[in-house]
């Protein structure tokens, strides 16, 4: 099994050459700027645009202002996200009015949401550009610089950017992100990431092995696949008929085969659908000490009547037995959630229901948000956003406050346990001290010492105190 994997990967590692992960910005004529918003799949794309740009002959730039290219890679998750957007918008029009010639594009999931709108309302915006649509940016660049506004929203039910080598921007050189699916069929009837992203679709495996396996070679010593909902990843040949399922690649199969690129090689990925998260990815898991034991795992809500308006498709019951699967395979494993507070009809009896499924499921760290309507989901169209402001906020605040002290009493209760870290750079408060994450993805900050520890080296630490979203430690002797 192991050697016939092994095949596998070195077939898949020829002829694939990727682009440089650190460019040398005078090496560029043209500048771009780009800023992201929303999850990891935005950024991610973001590195697939430097890519795309690099070819272009554009450097990257961290200021704007010398920019004559500013993207801005929006989320439309919230009404909060857009928002954020559009106040950086009115920070890049000042600067555009000094020099006209300075182009700005609008990218992901606004774009794709709000489309040519996106141009009658921004009146600096100069191209709107959809999350399928990157590979058309050189041409859509080359109409705006004639004055035209250029626009390309169209979403693909083939396009992963499985060939395009991502240019990696703020990296350290430690983790990085590697994109293995693209758009949702799930259809949460809260979420517009259906809409904005479109349909599901996996990215050629021997792609995604490739890319990790360069970004090792390159000393990366950290990957997280990502996706809306990995554990639905399906990869057939297409030379394969579905009889031969001998070199399918399921999601359980494709942790496996990155985790075997090294040892060395620590494996995360990101998201999970409780509906989707099988036995065999759990038990993959577990047999792998270098794919981290770490989980996040959207509950939503703690209550079944809710979580079917959600359309989530799991009960309480249902989810709760997940968590003792999890626990059952892996005790010593990680778990986080999303939960949104004051859905469409929620009482306060099923907000309840929500509180008591987090005292059940004692959640490391959670993300919290109170519900926030978005115009064409299914939500949108058949309930009525009828959970006052102050009373969402109110229950939002109750959530917040129960995750925090379970996340105390998590962090403390690893006072005195040696974790293996991987370093990922100094501390953010003193270069004196490492920080990195362990395997359930808890941040540990230690001092450096005497030791001669790198960036990408995994260090055994003792934990001595804690705080609710830090360990704090020293090396273990
Ligand atoms: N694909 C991931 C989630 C992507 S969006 C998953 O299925 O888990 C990240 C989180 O944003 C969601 O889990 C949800 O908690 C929150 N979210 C999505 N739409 C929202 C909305 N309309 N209002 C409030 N929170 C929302
Ligand atoms: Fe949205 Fe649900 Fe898809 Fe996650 S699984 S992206 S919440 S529709
Ligand atoms: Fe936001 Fe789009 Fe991601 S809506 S959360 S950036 S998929």
């Amino acid at each position: 099994m192991a050697e016939l994997l092994q095949k596998e990967i070195n077939e898949s590692l020829q002829g694939t050459a990727f682009a440089p992960f650190a460019n040398d910005p005078n090496k560029y004529s043209k500048k771009f700027y780009i800023e992201s918003y929303g999850c990891q799949m935005n950024f991610s794309d973001s590195e697939i645009v430097a890519s795309i740009l690099q070819e272009e002959g554009y450097g990257a730039t961290r200021n704007f202002e010398e920019a004559s290219l500013v993207l801005i890679n929006t989320c439309s998750i919230r009404e909060k996200a857009e928002q954020t957007v559009r106040n950086r918008l009115q920070a890049f029009r000042k600067v555009k009015e000094q020099n006209p010639g300075m182009l700005v594009g609008v990218l992901g999931c606004m774009a794709e949401r709000l489309k040519a709108k996106f141009l009658e309302e921004e009146k600096l915006v100069d191209m709107v550009v959809g999350p399928d649509a990157y590979r058309t940016l050189p041409g859509l660049i080359e109409e705006a610089e004639t004055g035209q506004k250029s626009v390309n929203v169209l979403l693909s039910r083939e396009e992963t950017y499985a060939d395009i080598a991502p240019v990696r921007l703020d990296s350290n050189g430690v983790t990085a992100f590697v994109s293995i699916m693209r758009g949702c069929n799930n259809m949460c009837s809260f979420c517009v990431v259906p809409f904005t992203r479109g349909r599901e679709r996996s990215r050629d495996a021997h792609s995604i092995i490739a890319e990790c396996q360069d970004l090792f070679d390159r000393g990366f010593r950290e990957v997280t696949l990502l996706g809306q909902n990995v554990d639905s990843y399906y990869y057939l040949p297409s030379n394969e008929t579905e009889a031969n399922k001998e070199t399918e690649v399921t999601f359980g199969k494709l942790l496996e085969l990155v985790a075997l690129i090294s040892p060395k090689l620590r494996v995360r990925f990101s998201t999970s659908h409780p509906k989707d998260i099988t036995d065999d990815v759990l038990h993959t898991m577990a047999k792998y000490e270098n794919i981290c034991k770490y989980i996040h795992l959207p509950v939503q809500s703690g209550n079944t009547r809710i979580l079917q308006l959600m359309n989530r498709t799991y009960t309480r019951e249902w989810y709760l037995n997940k968590v003792h699967r999890i626990r059952e395979i892996m005790p010593d494993c990680g778990l986080s959630t999303d939960v949104i507070s004051g859905f469409c009809s929620e009482t306060e009896e099923e907000h309840q229901d929500t509180l008591s499924m987090m005292e059940l499921s004692r959640y490391d760290m959670a993300y919290m948000f109170s519900y926030s309507e978005r115009p064409g989901t299914l939500a949108a169209r058949r309930y009525q956003d009828d959970v006052p402001e102050d009373v969402k906020k109110r229950r939002l605040e109750e959530i917040i406050n129960l995750q925090n002290q379970h996340s105390r009493e998590s962090y403390t209760a690893d006072i005195g346990k040696v974790f293996e870290v991987l370093i990922e750079g100094d501390s953010k408060r003193s270069d004196a001290d490492w920080c990195g994450r362990n395997s359930q993805n808890k941040m540990v900050v230690f001092p450096k010492g005497d030791y001669n520890f790198q960036k990408g080296d995994y260090v055994q630490v003792k934990i001595n105190t804690a705080t609710q979203a830090t360990l704090i430690g020293v090396v273990a002797e």
